[in-house]
């Protein structure tokens, strides 16, 4: 069986990083950017590990010129999600990759964003909505215009500040001026850690940026303490079990955590990440989830509806998307 017409709630989603190959390669093309080097010979992205995948997203971003690039990119990353039932999802975009952390031309990019976003809504019936990222390997300066792009487009649409990038790179507490910045701003927060680095990353990011929710967090399940700290804390987790199991960060989807962090009380949500990257889909994800640990479509439908409960969209716009994950049971 696939669950592939079942209405989700993503939270995890890299922008640039849903960028089919075909669509970078397209821009590339147009543009005469010889990028032939980051594609294997299907056409997928080609990348040795994570830092390498870095430096291949990096590199496929630089495709991504103008707020143009980014309308038609909104476009082609909605239109997939759609197609595998996705009815909400929550994007990480990064000023650093749209016009270079200058707040004048992000504002021309957030208002293409936007357009390519209702576009969507009205042709294939999902919602957007957008995080602002910093990048962590960029460094805590960077981070600063990233938390003010942030702090000064703030809405409907930009309703959280995050953290992505090379998490072993710094402590958490080098980013803790611009998650301040961001949470006097209003904004919700939530920050990549214990994706690679261990539950003193986790704990550290829980402590000194104070995020409601956390990106991936799977090595949290080292400290059972921490475990049931996040438990009864109710931070929730952004988890991406495709994801850990393609770039290495877990050994299988049979060793993968989040039944056991389940069980013992954590929110868990379930997201893609970078899907053309890893291969995967919010339909593969959630039919391995069946496949691998059972999972039935009342604890799937649960996933939903935790996801649901922490989106960072106002009440009106909850409403809405809780009526049509009711409408599916
Ligand atoms: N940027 C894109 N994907 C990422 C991931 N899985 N971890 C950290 N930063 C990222
Ligand atoms: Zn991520």
């Amino acid at each position: 069986m696939s669950f592939k017409s079942m209405p989700k709630v993503e939270l995890h989603l890299h922008f640039e990083g849903a960028a089919p190959p075909a669509f970078i390669r397209g821009l590339a093309k147009e543009k005469s950017i010889d990028i032939s080097k980051i594609f294997d010979e299907k056409g997928g992205y080609a990348y040795r590990d994570f830092d390498h995948f870095l430096t291949v997203y990096e590199a496929a971003c630089t495709t991504l010129r103008s707020p143009e690039d980014f309308r038609r990119l909104t476009l082609a990353v909605l239109e997939e999600s759609a197609s595998h039932g996705v009815v909400y999802s929550e994007t990480f975009l990064s000023p650093d990759f749209c016009g270079g952390g200058d707040l004048s031309a992000w504002r021309d990019y957030l208002a293409a964003i936007e357009d390519g976003a209702a576009e969507a809504e009205k042709k294939f019936g999902i919602t957007l909505r957008g995080i602002i990222t910093c990048i962590r390997h960029f460094g805590p300066e960077q981070a600063k215009t990233a938390a003010r792009c942030a702090a000064e487009t703030k809405g409907d649409f930009i309703t959280g500040f995050g953290m992505a990038g090379a998490e072993m790179v710094g402590r958490p507490g080098d980013f803790s001026y611009s998650f301040d910045m961001a949470r006097e701003a209003g904004l919700r927060l939530t920050c990549h850690a214990g994706e690679w680095g261990g539950p003193d990353m986790v704990a550290d990011t829980l402590r000194d940026l104070r995020p409601e929710r956390i990106g991936h967090g799977i090595n949290a399940i080292h400290d059972l303490a921490l475990v049931d700290r996040i438990a009864e804390d109710g931070i929730v987790l952004e988890v991406c079990p495709g994801s850990n199991v393609f770039l290495n960060a877990v050994k299988s989807w049979k060793d993968h955590p989040i039944v056991r962090l389940r069980d013992r009380g954590v929110k868990v949500t379930v997201s893609t990440d970078d899907p053309p990257f890893f291969h995967t889909t919010m339909t593969a994800e959630f039919d391995m989830l069946a496949r691998t640990f059972g999972w039935e479509e009342d604890v799937l439908s649960d996933l939903n509806k935790t996801a649901l409960d922490a989106a960072f969209c106002d009440p009106a716009t909850k409403e809405k998307i809780a009526k049509k994950l009711e409408l599916s049971q």
